[in-house]
């Protein structure tokens, strides 16, 4: 619904990150955290303000009980959600574990396109929607917030898709839950089959429709704002795109994207955008697993400038070559790097930097030189201007 802000502007419709670093994230192989660093992880997410953290799997382990059982007790503000499949006996642990929550969701799921009901399931379709109108229901009757994902949704047949879709609405979902199981849709398959649903299941405008999309062909953001697009209202997300595979949608790149093309694309998150660098180095640190340099937002590279053309636009005005501030993702500037690419004004102004006011004729000297160390060197590190600094003068 758009509302109204106190200066009449229209206030922009809400988009909920639900992130699932410590449940789909974590399936991802390597990627195993111990208790206390999923504390570590939950409550950054929640002080991000991350809206829902899928916290873990009850059913699948004890560690995974444990911690949907601890988080629940340290997240102050996020609703914290627990997996489980469409089996009572899931669904009961599941709610075990989010018992001291002071917001609690149970997210059920069972799959719904032929391929896994043939082979996975072993289970006719009639059986399915019975197995669908059975957990829910089971769900409802434990908590008023119960999410129901068809598994493989894209790659299901429409008409059953509605099908499963309504029943879980009839049995009590509040939040229906659209996966890109194995990460094959394209953007506008993917606001198509949320438009698809909104025009064909009865009271899907009463519940939260949330999509939620694996990288398997590079596409999960892409998809993502596609299905918000379309009219979805809550988007699952890892930090670092963490996850089974090639990994989730990227939740800093679905935010900032959100945030910095707001023109185009006009919703709103609640998170605090300027914790994402902290969070994203956290999750790697404690996984092991390292963020690729060119990584959008995150990656080493995100803000840093080699070429002498792109440093000297900079120098004049940030905007030339960022569309974001480096503040807005908590890194305090962007790095010039000091390369082969660069050019004079670049190595002027980090000179200055490092204490070095030079005339015109001084520059040159060291430009020179410069270029010459650049040419074998990847990088020129501060201690490399430094010595070229200490060498002029022993040779002047
Ligand atoms: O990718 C998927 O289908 C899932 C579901 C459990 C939501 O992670
Ligand atoms: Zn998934």
């Amino acid at each position: 619904m758009t509302e109204q802000t106190a200066n009449g502007a229209p206030e922009q419709e809400r988009v909920l990150i639900f992130d699932t670093t410590l449940r789909d994230g974590e399936q991802s192989p390597g990627a195993t955290m111990t208790l206390t660093e999923k504390l570590e992880v939950a409550t950054l997410l929640d002080e991000m303000g991350v809206d829902i953290i899928e916290a873990g799997f009850p059913i699948a382990s004890e560690g995974d009980f444990e911690a949907v059982r601890e988080i629940s007790k340290v997240v102050k503000n996020a609703v914290v959600c627990g997996l489980a499949r469409a089996g009572a006996k899931d669904i009961d642990r599941a709610w075990e574990a989010l018992q001291g929550a002071r917001r609690a969701r149970i997210h059920t799921f069972i799959s719904t396109s032929p391929l896994h009901m043939k082979y996975k399931l072993q289970m006719e379709p009639e059986e399915v929607l019975e197995a669908i109108a059975r957990s829910v229901s089971h769900a409802r009757s434990l908590t008023d917030d119960v999410q129901w994902s068809p598994e493989d949704g894209t790659r299901t047949e429409h008409d059953f898709l509605c099908r499963a879709v309504e029943t879980a609405i009839k049995a009590g979902a509040t939040t229906i839950n659209i996966p890109d199981t194995v990460g094959y849709t394209a953007p506008g398959e993917s606001a198509a089959l949320i438009r698809m649903l909104k025009e064909r299941v009865p009271d899907i405008d009463k519940v939260v429709i949330s999509t939620h999309c694996h990288n398997d062909l590079g596409m999960a953001v892409a998809n993502a704002l596609a299905a918000v697009e379309a009219g979805a209202r809550q988007v699952e997300c890892t930090i670092n795109g963490l996850g089974e595979r090639a990994g989730n949608a990227a939740l800093e790149e679905v935010v900032m994207a959100m945030r910095v093309r707001n023109d185009i694309m006009p919703w709103r998150t609640g998170v605090d955008t300027t914790k994402i660098m902290q969070a994203s180095r956290l999750v790697s640190r404690i996984t092991g697993f390292p963020v690729q340099y060119n990584k959008a937002i995150v990656g080493k590279n995100a803000f840093a400038h080699e070429s002498g053309i792109h440093q000297d636009g900079m120098l004049k005005h940030a905007g030339t070559y960022e569309i974001m501030r480096p503040e807005d993702v908590g890194l305090t500037a962007s790095n010039l790097v000091m390369g082969k690419h660069s050019g004079r004004n670049a190595l002027r102004a980090k000179l200055r930097e490092l204490g070095f006011e030079l005339g015109d004729n001084q520059l040159n000297d060291v430009f020179v030189r410069f270029k010459a160390l650049a040419d074998q060197k990847k990088e020129v590190y501060d201690e490399d201007l430094l010595a070229l600094m200490t060498e002029m003068h022993s040779d002047a």
